[in-house]
């Protein structure tokens, strides 16, 4: 199989990206990563750039052993001169020197003719050569170049002593036909060619960063300029992590082989992310959070049964320890199950199906539900307290201007009890409601609030203590509404106190028509 070299450069291009700066530490740990990743080379910066930018590849060339360290340098002797100054310590020293041959640039940016950028090109790699024996040339904004002036270009720099021709995409305006176009045309014209290692450098402005570097290899290139996280000038360059696990499983169609540890491609991107404050998007190809994960019921359960069916590459393969089952509103009895059961839950089917409809009720008010969220609704669902009280209706009225005010419907047997009262704050208003509903005389002697889950829309579990006679009793309420976990807390402590008084229902209808005539001063 052949080999395709993997040119870093999310130290230097990355750096790019709108609102990223690294320190000298920050980039050496990126670069010691990049070295556990296996990448061939890494552009450890643009020493001309800045003084930071010079001690960043410095430090990168003393310390990282493993890859070539590259260094960026326009063609001119000062920027030349300083890369090769910032490489001096590094064992494999790469020099990465560049002008742009597209009509646009040479009018507009450097006001060149074309003989006086050829000839820059050409003195550039010869100066480059005089510091280093591996030396790139690129030919910026290559994609809206004259083909027939920059394959001349790219010929007098190989002559000059260039041992890598890159070839870039510099605004991400070709497309994937095009480009294997172009690389095929100039392994055709280009003088040498043979002897150069020919990059590929995409950016993504049209979203074709990673198909447009695939063509370019599949008409010849060797070596592929990317960035982790795809991360880079305006929409980034083409993601070293697509294009290698594009050719990692697909290498029935491209037969090429890189020599990158993809089980260190999670742990790459995570770094970079943190290092560089830019998120990765949820559903970014291979390093995304939900790239390994499965919502829908029927994916969910065709993934149960063999994972091949909805997961072409394995979690693992890249550095991800599993797959996630994501137990939404979209999720079946299947996934349901297979959680509880790994969470150390085996029900019986009637337990599990009156669990799974707390569930979808849970799942439609809340996008993801976690194994918190699951212990705490089983925690309610397998304490199996008579419910004498239900909740049937909650209506609650609160501000800095309003006296708290709470309206509660219970359902006792076919009876339907509405109260509504006043309290010092819309718990206090609920609980005194539900007490003139329930007709119960009780003291509240705790009351706990825990948030189960993070996040804005986390389930809050209430856990209170109720005394009446001397006894004690505690209930539990779970929901996405604290004062509806309030009130369903309560009236849980209220069932078990029922419950162990053994009260029938119409024990409980007189208990509630006692409790109504002393509170109407009957
Ligand atoms: O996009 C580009 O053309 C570049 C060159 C300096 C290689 O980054
Ligand atoms: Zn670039």
């Amino acid at each position: 199989m052949s080999r395709v070299y993997i040119f870093d450069t999310t130290l230097r291009d990355g750096e790019q990206t709108p609102g990223v700066s690294l320190n000298v530490e920050e980039k050496l740990e990126i670069a010691r990563q990049l070295a556990r990743l296996q990448v061939d080379v890494i552009e450890a910066g643009f020493p001309v750039a800045s003084p930071g930018d010079f001690a960043a590849t410095k430090a990168i060339a003393a310390e990282i052993k493993g890859p070539v360290i590259a260094a960026l340098a326009r063609a001119t002797a000062r920027d030349i001169e300083q890369a090769a100054a910032a490489l001096q310590q590094a064992p494999k020293p790469l020099i990465h020197t560049f002008i742009a041959t597209s009509p646009i640039h040479m009018e507009y940016k450097l006001r060149k003719k074309p003989e006086e950028v050829l000839k820059m090109a050409e003195e550039a790699v010869r100066c480059a050569r005089g510091f280093a024996p591996d030396v790139e040339f690129s030919a910026e904004d290559a994609t809206r170049s004259d083909w027939a002036f920059l394959a001349e270009v790219l010929s007098a720099a190989i002559e000059a002593g260039a041992t890598r021709i890159n070839v870039p995409d510099t605004v991400g305006y070709a497309t994937p036909g095009e480009y294997r176009k172009l690389i095929g045309y100039l392994k055709e014209k280009v003088r040498g060619i043979e002897h150069s290692r020919v990059s590929v450098h995409c950016h993504n402005d049209l979203g074709m960063a990673v198909a447009n570097s695939l063509a370019a290899l599949e008409a010849g290139a060797n070596q592929v300029e990317c960035t982790i996280n795809g991360l880079g000038e305006r929409a980034g360059n083409a993601s070293l992590e697509e294009i290698v696990m594009a050719l990692a499983t697909r290498q029935d169609i491209y037969g090429l082989q890189t020599s990158i540890r993809t089980e260190q491609i999670y742990r790459t991107s995570r770094l970079v992310s943190s290092l560089t404050g830019v998120p990765v998007q949820p559903n970014k190809a291979i390093i995304g959070e939900n790239a390994f994960a499965h919502e829908a019921g029927i994916h969910q359960d065709g993934f149960l049964k063999a994972r091949s069916t909805y997961e072409i590459m394995t979690p693992q393969s890249v550095g991800l320890p599993q797959s996630r089952l994501v137990l939404g509103k979209h999720s079946g009895r299947h996934a349901f199950r297979e959680r509880l059961r790994e969470l150390g839950y085996i029900l019986t089917d009637q337990d599990l199906e009156k669990a799974f409809q707390r569930f979808i009720d849970l799942a439609d008010k809340k996008k993801e539900v976690s194994d918190r969220d699951l212990e705490a609704l089983l925690k309610e669902e397998l304490i199996t307290i008579p419910e004498s009280f239900t909740l049937d209706y909650l209506h609650v009225s609160s501000g800095n201007r309003t006296v708290p005010t709470a309206t509660v419907r219970l359902v006792w047997g076919e009876k339907h009890l509405e109260e509504a009262a006043c309290g010092s704050g819309p718990l206090d208003a609920v609980y005194r409601a539900i007490d003139r509903a329930s007709g119960l005389m009780v003291q509240l002697e705790s009351y706990s609030l825990q948030a189960v889950t993070g996040g804005k829309d986390a389930l809050g579990e209430v856990t209170v203590r109720i005394a009446a006679n001397g006894s004690g009793y505690i209930g539990r309420g779970v929901s996405t509404d604290i004062i509806e976990a309030s009130a369903k807390a309560y009236v849980h402590a209220l069932n078990k106190l029922v419950d162990d008084r053994g009260r029938d229902l119409g024990q409980g209808k007189q208990a509630w028509e006692q409790g109504k005539q002393a509170r109407e001063g009957v």
